[in-house]
C-alpha cells in the first residue's frame, strides 16, 4: 500500500485558494492514502465563532468534500484531511476519510488544543476505525498524540495506520511518535502545516516535520518546512504482528488488571 501526506501552507479564509493549491499539488500523485493536515482548507486562527461557522461545512457534502471526492475519483486515491464540521448548532475539529467510494469515515477531535476550546465542540464519537481497501485505519487530529489512550485505543480496535492530521505548533509530536507507533505496533502518517498566522494579536508557527513512522519506531520519511507530498510504499500487514520477540506480545502482555482505570 502506497500511503502519504500533503505539507503546505494555507491562507487562512482562503477556501477556494486552498482547495486548488491542494488540487495542483496532488494530481500527479499516485498513491492508496494520503493525508492532509487539520483545517488544511480554511486555516486555524478563527477569532469567533462567527468566523468559524460561517467557513464550516456539513460531513459529506459543501465544497471541501466535494472537491475532495471529486478530486479521489481523478487521481483514485483516498484523503484523509480536516475539517470544520458542522452539525445542527455543534462545529467540530473533525477529519474525514474519503475516496473514490465517497465518504469513508469521520472523525471529531476529542482533545481540543488551547482557544479551540473557545469555539469547537470536543468530539463524542470516541475513535471510530475503518476498513480501506481491506486495511483497518483510525484517525486522529493533532494535539490528539499527547495522550497515548488515544493511539492506544484505535490500536487495540484493530487500527494498522492512524492518520494523523496536524496544525503542530510545539516541537514534541514528531520525536514521540517514534515512541507512539513503537508501543502499539503501528504505522502512523502525520501530516503537519507549515507557515504562520497572524491574527487579531494571535500569533502561530506551525513546525512542519510531517513523516511517516513503522510499526518499529522507525522514521521512514520526515520532512522539514517545505511544501511537498510524500508517499513511501508499506505493507499493513506488518501492524497485525504485536510480537517483540518470541516471549513478548505487546498487545496479550498487557497487564490490564493493575492499570489505572
Ligand atoms: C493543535 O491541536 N492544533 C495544536
Amino acid at each position: 500500500m502506497k500511503v502519504g501526506f500533503l505539507q503546505f501552507d494555507p491562507v487562512f479564509g482562503e477556501k477556494q485558494e486552498n482547495l486548488d493549491r491542494t488540487t495542483a499539488l496532488l494530481a500527479d500523485h499516485a498513491a492508496d492514502i494520503i493525508v492532509l493536515p487539520e483545517l488544511f482548507a480554511t486555516g486555524y486562527t478563527f477569532l469567533s465563532p462567527e468566523e468559524l461557522s460561517a467557513l464550516a461545512e456539513p460531513a459529506g457534502s459543501g465544497p471541501t468534500y466535494e472537491h475532495m471526492y471529486a478530486l479521489s475519483r481523478t487521481t483514485k486515491c483516498c484523503y484523509s484531511y480536516g475539517f470544520a464540521e458542522r452539525d445542527g448548532d455543534r462545529i467540530y475539529n473533525s477529519a474525514a476519510l474519503v475516496g473514490p467510494p465517497g465518504l469513508i469515515g469521520i472523525y471529531r477531535k476529542n482533545h481540543l488544543f488551547f482557544e479551540e476550546k473557545l469555539l469547537f465542540t470536543p468530539g463524542d464519537m470516541g475513535f471510530p476505525v475503518f476498513t480501506y481497501k481491506s486495511v483497518c485505519i483510525g484517525m486522529l487530529v493533532c494535539y490528539d498524540w499527547i495522550y497515548p489512550e488515544a493511539m492506544r485505543t484505535l490500536a487495540l480496535k484493530g487500527a494498522q495506520i492512524i492518520l494523523h492530521g496536524a496544525n503542530l505548533v510545539m516541537p514534541y509530536c514528531p520525536d514521540a511518535h517514534k515512541t507512539r507507533a513503537l508501543e502499539n505496533g503501528v504505522f502512523i502518517v502525520m501530516a503537519n502545516r507549515t507557515g504562520e498566522e497572524h491574527r487579531g494579536g494571535k500569533d502561530y508557527t506551525f513546525i512542519g516535520s510531517s513523516e511517516i513512522v513503522s510499526p518499529r519506531g522507525e522514521i521512514l520519511v520526515r520532512v522539514d518546512q517545505q511544501t511537498c507530498v510524500e508517499v513511501n510504499e508499506i505493507d499493513p500487514d506488518q501492524a497485525l504482528d504485536k510480537r517483540m520477540n518470541t516471549c513478548n506480545d505487546l498487545f496479550l502482555d498487557r497487564r490490564q488488571n493493575i492499570y489505572f482505570k
